[in-house]
């Protein structure tokens, strides 16, 4: 078991506060993302949970203990980073066995040349060589043992860098972006495969992206995080349909979810939806919540500036008037064949309209609230 728990963790750097008051439970075995823009602390919050970084104030429990005064050695965790982090001038084989042979050999056994000849090295060499193999062929990486980093392609080294986490059998895999480094299509396999991977070996996961794709689709529950702060915490669908604030709503989902101030709803003309809270001052709804239609009184109307034909799904670029902004909508190619410079009306379906105050903070329509309930 290794669930993990944050409490109240602050980190400043000099005068500058990077991770504010985090709290957050990680159930054992859960894939848990951490996801925000770059420098909002996520990669802080990792280092310090590995005990590569020690907090200023809170603490951080893994399988029910605290383990700040624990080195990263002795918390059950390993890490793999974005650059890698692999040996150039030593083999797969033996970037992979590295853990084992540092936790397993004595010093004299792993003097070059001469450890060799030191007894009992010959047999733990022998189990270290199996344990090796087996991660290797779980990650397709066995016919590749005997080269070097600097002869693989980026997904073989991440690879490799998986390989050296697994040996360990950590209770707990930290990952930070990565697959940041590979090209986008790998980028696409790889999430597969890392998931997979968590599939099989059934620990916790915690993964750290400012990719929201990579969070959405690999994880088990997403923890939305922005200037060392943690906004909201659930499963992905949930993020996606009732975010609490609106930078979640802004930061889950491509297209980005579109806003309207009830200001420029007001002076464009269009009704507002019934039942609206009175501190609402925007409105928002994802690109597949509009409909098109023609133009007319207590619609937002605007015209057409861009389509987008995905050959699946045409997203429509639409310009409110007045400079009221623009809304994207996404339609079906045979639904809607629209050209740019069309005039157009929007019918927003009233149930997906998220209503926002002035500090971001969700409101609820009243028969929202009773659904929710
Ligand atoms: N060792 C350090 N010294 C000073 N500032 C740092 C250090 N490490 C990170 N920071 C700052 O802390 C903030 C958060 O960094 P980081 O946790 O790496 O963010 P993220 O991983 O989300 O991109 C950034 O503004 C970064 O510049
Ligand atoms: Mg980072």
């Amino acid at each position: 078991m290794a669930e993990i728990e944050l409490r109240r963790i602050e980190k400043s750097y000099g005068e500058t506060a990077v991770v504010k008051g985090v709290s957050l439970s990680i159930r054992d075995g859960e894939f848990l993302t951490l996801v925000g823009p770059s420098g909002c602390g996520k990669s802080t919050l990792l280092r310090i949970i590995a005990g590569l970084e020690a907090q200023d104030s809170g603490e951080v429990m893994v399988a029910g203990r605290c383990v700040d005064d624990k080195r990263p050695k002795e918390r059950d965790v390993a890490m793999v980073f974005q650059s890698y982090a692999l040996y150039p001038h030593l083999s797969v084989f033996d970037n992979v066995a590295l853990p084992l042979r540092t936790r397993r050999l004595s010093f004299a056994q792993r003097l070059p040349f001469v450890g060799r000849a030191v007894p009992g090295r010959g047999g733990i060499e022998k189990v270290i060589r199996a344990e090796v193999e087996q991660a290797a062929s779980m990650l397709d990486i066995a016919h590749l043992l005997h080269r070097k980093p600097g002869q693989l392609s980026g997904g073989q080294r991440q690879r490799v860098a998986l390989g050296r986490a697994m040996v360990r059998h950590p209770a707990v895999f930290l990952m930070d972006e990565p697959l940041s480094n590979l090209d986008a299509k790998l980028r696409v396999q790889m999430r597969a495969e890392i998931t997979a991977l968590h599939r099989r070996l059934g620990v916790t996961f915690v993964y750290v992206t400012h990719d929201q794709a990579e969070a959405m689709t690999m994880s088990d529950r997403v923890a939305v995080m922005t200037a060392g702060e943690l906004l909201q915490v659930g499963q992905p669908e949930q993020l996606y349909r009732d975010p609490q604030d609106l930078r979640v709503a802004e930061m889950i989902g491509s297209p980005k979810i579109n806003v309207v101030s009830c200001d420029h709803w007001i002076s464009l003309g269009a009704s507002l939806p019934p039942g609206i809270d009175g501190n609402t001052t925007h409105l928002a709804f994802r690109p597949e919540a509009v409909g098109i239609a023609a133009s007319g009184d207590r619609r937002l109307n605007g015209v057409v500036t861009s389509v987008e034909n995905l050959g699946s799904d045409i997203f429509l670029n639409v310009a409110l008037a007045d400079g009221c902004g623009a809304v994207v909508v996404r339609t079906h190619p045979d639904i809607s064949r629209s050209e740019p410079g069309r005039p157009v009306g929007l019918q927003i379906d009233p149930a997906s309209l998220l209503q926002f105050d002035g500090a971001g903070m969700r409101l609820r329509q009243a028969e929202q609230v009773e659904a929710a309930a």
